[in-house]
């Protein structure tokens, strides 16, 4: 970890699984307790708070986003930033976060806008269910998230936490903080340096028109 911490940033952080037990949901509180050693605050929230019934327009409009969403959008707006440790399924995301991405991007202001996010994952098999995050990344870009670069895959799970919820392999536990510690100091910098701008455009091929357009600027946060 840094040895020059003056870290002032909070972080939503869940796994993207609904199963006891979940593995990715141990990599989540070992990203917790990382954060926590480094002095962020970290806000926890799961999947099965999230969770919502398969988007369908038709209950959008007659009874609105559902309560899963509602509950993850004010977590997020509450944190500069969100963690979150995905499985992979079918070398794919998971189809309750896709799911609940696509009904929080329903939201005006668009919550993902701007938003800070690190993408992680654990897995039995070699390739840590990384093809999972690559997928994840997609929708969240297109909504205008700042996922992080580096993003942390854990193979062979299953086998690879010590009873203190840190990693049996010494070099990986290293790796592990230093992504998780580089993700925070680019938090940090956003929030206390504001330096970029963004002007965030959903549909850019589409002629002008009211009923699609959705233009947003990135707010300057207070120095
Ligand atoms: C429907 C389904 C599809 C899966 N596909 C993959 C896969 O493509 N790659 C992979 O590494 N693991 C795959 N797995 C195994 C999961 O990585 C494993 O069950 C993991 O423990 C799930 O995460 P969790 O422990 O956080 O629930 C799949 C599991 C299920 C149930």
């Amino acid at each position: 970890m840094s040895e020059t911490k003056r870290c002032s940033t909070s972080y939503l952080i869940f796994g993207a699984s609904m199963r006891k037990g979940s593995l990715n949901e141990r990599l989540a509180s070992l990203a917790e307790k990382v954060i926590r050693e480094a002095g962020g605050t970290v806000v926890r929230g799961s999947m099965t708070e999230f969770d919502c019934p398969s988007y369908n327009g038709d209950v959008e409009t007659t009874t609105g986003i559902p309560v899963g969403a509602d509950r993850f959008r004010s977590k997020l707006l509450s944190t500069d930033g969100v963690i979150i440790a995905s499985p992979e399924y079918n070398a794919s995301m998971p189809g309750v976060l896709k799911n609940l991405i696509d009904w929080a991007s329903r939201y005006r202001p668009q919550p993902l806008k701007g938003r800070h996010a690190l993408l992680m994952s654990a897995s039995p098999s070699m390739a840590g269910g990384n093809r999972g995050l690559w997928s994840a990344r997609i929708p969240l870009e297109h909504l205008g998230a700042r996922v992080f670069p580096d993003m942390f895959s854990l193979a062979q799970a299953h086998e690879a936490f010590k009873e203190d919820g840190t990693l049996r392999d010494e070099k990986l536990q290293k790796w592990f903080e230093g992504t998780v510690d580089c993700f925070l100091e680019s938090v940090e910098a956003a929030k206390h340096y504001p330096a970029m701008r963004s002007q965030w455009i959903e549909f850019l091929g589409e002629r002008p028109n009211t009923a699609t357009e959705r233009v947003e600027m990135t707010e300057i946060q207070p120095v």
